[in-house]
């Protein structure tokens, strides 16, 4: 269940061009956390931005109580954020959402795509601790731009790169390394699981329900109350008769057969 936790930012500095990774310390935030899980963020009482703004968990450790936020500055609240000091309070309401499902298949391949890496990080840990056989494929448009590779290698997933500009790994979409993953997961033993950009979704999507592979997909939406109240987190659902979901309460995480994945 959700709540709304005051927590101390621990630590803040910049980890690629443009993106930051936090540390919080707000031992009841990460309590009952799920992986893909997200929180709404808060970080100064009554003044601008006025409306929280949706992060995912990217790491957690309960025994000390911090909370790891990964994200990209896109515009004036990131940008507020990114300039948060050590031993400020930020306001987390969650932990939301519904999480990546539990570890249930022998192989998983998960795919990252830009920050979209954030969600994925906790739930490949979860799935290779749980015995899973775990690829991770991670994009980024170049070298400077690859995210996480440290916390990836520790989770002992094994870890396939892609950069569009070619300066890292495969010259390409990530999206490219799918076919020679998919080869080595067979359909029926496999999940996939993916966040990024609504273009690489798709091709994701597109390419899981070819090879008939179950996959699940994080969306980002903008959001409004994350609660379910609004209704501003709506996107289109494929199943006839319920016509939209909430990402703040149906998702973030969906079937990808359940979904029409739009850009934000
Ligand atoms: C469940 C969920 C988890 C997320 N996790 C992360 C994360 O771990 N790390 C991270 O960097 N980002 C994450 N996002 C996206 C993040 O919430 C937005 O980038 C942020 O809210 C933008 O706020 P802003 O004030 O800086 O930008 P704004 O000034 O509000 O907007 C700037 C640009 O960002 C786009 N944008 C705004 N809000 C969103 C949104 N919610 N989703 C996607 N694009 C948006 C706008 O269309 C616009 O182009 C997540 C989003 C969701 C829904
Ligand atoms: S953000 Fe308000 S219903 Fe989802």
């Amino acid at each position: 269940m959700w709540h709304e936790t005051w927590g101390e930012v621990l630590s803040s500095r910049e980890v690629a061009p443009g993106v930051t990774k936090m540390v919080v310390l707000a031992p009841g935030a990460v309590e009952g956390l799920r992986p893909g899980q997200f929180f709404h963020v808060r970080w100064q009482e009554s003044s601008a931005p006025f409306l929280r703004r949706p992060l995912s968990a990217f790491s957690a450790d309960k025994q000390s109580g911090t909370l790891g936020l990964l994200f990209r500055v896109v515009g004036k609240g990131t940008a507020a954020m990114a300039r948060i000091m050590p031993g400020s309070p930020l306001s987390l309401l969650g932990p939301l959402g519904n999480g990546w499902p539990a570890p249930r298949s022998e192989h998983a391949i998960l795919l990252g795509g830009g920050i979209g890496v954030a969600p994925l990080v906790m739930a490949a840990s979860e799935y290779a601790d749980a015995g899973v056989d775990v690829q991770f494929l991670l994009g980024a448009a170049s070298a400077s731009d690859l995210l996480a590779l440290d916390e990836i290698r520790a989770t002992g997933a094994r870890l396939a790169i892609a950069t569009d500009d070619g300066t890292a790994g495969h010259h390409g979409f990530v999206t490219s390394l799918l076919p020679a993953a998919m080869s080595a997961a067979p359909a029926g033993k496999t999940v996939v699981l993916a966040c990024g950009p609504g273009p690489m979704l798709r091709a994701v999507q597109r390419a899981c329900g070819d090879a008939a592979l179950e996959c699940f997909v994080s969306l980002e939406q903008r959001m409004g109350c994350g609660v379910g109240a609004c209704l501003g987190c709506a996107v289109k659902a494929q199943a006839p008769g319920s016509q939209y979901k909430k990402v703040c309460t149906d998702g973030p995480v969906f079937d990808a057969r359940t979904v029409v994945i739009e850009d934000v």
